[in-house]
């Protein structure tokens, strides 16, 4: 491997080691939306990506597959524990999401980010050729835009944001705000999913540095904000993420996905309705929301637990920390209870599955489903509401979507909820159920041609030509 024009520097490699049983290891792809947008262009640019490849106390040497560049960065289980379960999964990830639960402030864990964020910069550099393109990714690594920079004047920085950035007043709880700012201002473009976040960054970057900034609202993909660093300007926009689009249409519309989809339908007994849920395990999602919307219109009679059914798939994520260990307990004991006094023998109202859900099978459930349920108190963008909404080509279902998600900014044509609203959230359930053929085309059309216009590739060269324009 030698040096590369165009490095993706992010938490997690496009692929994961794995350890099989006989102690060997062998490399699985991590499927997730970054990986699919940025592969092609990562191919076509000689690219690189540096990040952990997913196990900790490994050494593993860089690799080359079909022209890409994996260097990977080695964390031993005192850093993962630190870095990655600690600062970034119980501070930063709270704090980022409202403070839905808690964020514990540790100063030990701060240490192990900022060595940890240390250890990628040193690897980017070495890994970037001169003058080359770098575009850091998500709140794991916010500090090493400004430690590359030290070490690599020459190279252009963007960062992405992939949760939201939080309040102004929330913010400023964290001990370490001003390093956090700092960092970030390392890079030449700093990209969020909304205006408001980017709004923030430019509050904080005048308010707490006090720096010059100018005061333009910013757009989407449009009206960047400027912030003067020294002799450098740093600008500030907003990027909405979004999905493969065409490739999950097409793969949607296909005989296997289709016949899968009415066996689900078949295995679920032929309900009236299927409403599904899809989701990382986390306590952001409002899992627990929907399954107390459920629960309440059974006991009120007005859901008839024969003729509708949830299922609920739910992929294990951050196991050992503390909130998501809760979380799954609550949930599992609400399924349980549901199923308890609403389900029959071999007739279940709610099915759950805790385990990893192969691509296929979930779009199957996507093309079966009658109401997507999508639920999150905080949510940077939510791409299983659009992913729901690509797989709709014969514009039939219905997505339930929070107004807490970056998606609700785009998808107006959802049934848009106030997730704290309990009330509200089942009456939107039953409309949504109940709604006439006709409504419902109308409104899954328009969120189609929202979704298939910007798709992921869009995303990617909105934000790379900003960046390179702006040096
Ligand atoms: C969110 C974050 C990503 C993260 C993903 C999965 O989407 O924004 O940075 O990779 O969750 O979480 P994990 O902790 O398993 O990487």
């Amino acid at each position: 491997t030698g040096t590369s024009d165009f490095v993706v520097v992010a938490n997690r490699l496009p692929v994961d080691l794995e350890k099989l049983p006989d102690g060997s290891t062998r490399w699985k792809r991590s499927p997730g939306g970054l990986v699919t947008a940025l592969e092609p262009i990562l191919r076509s640019n000689r690219g690189a990506w540096v990040g952990w490849p997913g196990v900790p106390d490994v050494e593993v040497e860089p690799i080359v597959e079909e022209g890409l560049q994996l260097h990977p960065v080695p964390l031993s289980s005192a850093e993962l524990s630190n870095y990655y379960e600690g600062f970034s999964n119980a501070t930063l990830w709270p704090l980022y999401h409202d403070v839905v639960v808690k964020p514990v402030y540790d100063r030990d864990w701060w240490n192990t980010y900022v060595e940890v964020n240390r250890r990628f910069a040193e690897a980017t550099a070495a890994t970037a050729a001169q003058g080359a393109t770098v575009w850091v990714q998500d709140y794991q690594l916010q500090l090493v835009p400004k430690m590359l920079r030290m070490l690599r004047p020459d190279v252009t920085i963007g960062f992405f944001l992939h949760i939201p950035f939080p309040p102004v007043e929330l913010f400023m709880q964290l001990p370490w705000r001003r390093e956090i700012i700092e960092g970030l201002l390392g890079a030449d473009l700093i990209g969020f999913h909304l205006p408001g976040g980017a709004e923030n960054f430019m509050y904080l970057a005048r308010n707490l540095l006090g720096l010059n900034t100018t005061r333009a609202s910013i757009g989407t993909r449009s009206r960047f904000g400027e912030i003067n660093v020294g002799f450098r300007s740093v600008r500030v926009g907003a990027f909405p993420i979004s999905i493969d689009s065409s490739g999950l249409d097409e793969l949607a519309r296909s005989r296997a996905v289709r016949n899968r989809a009415a066996e689900i339908r078949r295995e679920l007994g032929n309900p009236e309705r299927i409403m599904l849920g899809v989701d990382r395990l986390d306590y952001t999602k409002g899992i627990d929301i929907r399954l107390r919307a459920i629960r309440e219109l059974l006991e009120e009679d007005r859901l008839d637990p024969a003729q509708n059914i949830m299922v609920q798939l739910a992929t294990p994520s951050r196991e050992r920390v503390e909130h998501y260990v809760r979380m799954r307990s609550a949930i599992e004991e609400q399924v349980g209870r549901i199923n308890g006094e609403y389900g029959q023998v071999g007739h279940p109202v709610v099915h759950y599955l805790h385990r990893p859900i192969d691509r296929h099978e979930l779009i199957a459930f996507f093309v079966a489903a009658d109401l997507m349920l999508v639920t999150p108190l905080r949510d940077g963008m939510n791409l299983v509401a659009k992913e729901y909404v690509a797989c709709r080509s014969d514009l039939g279902g219905a997505l339930l979507l929070s107004e807490f998600t970056g998606a609700a900014a785009e998808l107006r044509q959802a049934y848009l909820v106030n997730p704290h609203d309990l009330d509200g959230v089942k009456n939107t359930m039953i409309e949504a159920l109940t709604q006439d053929r006709e409504e419902g085309r109308r409104r899954m059309r328009s969120l189609r041609r929202q979704v298939l216009a910007y798709d992921v590739d869009r995303w990617a060269q909105s934000f790379l030509s900003a960046l390179r324009n702006g040096r």
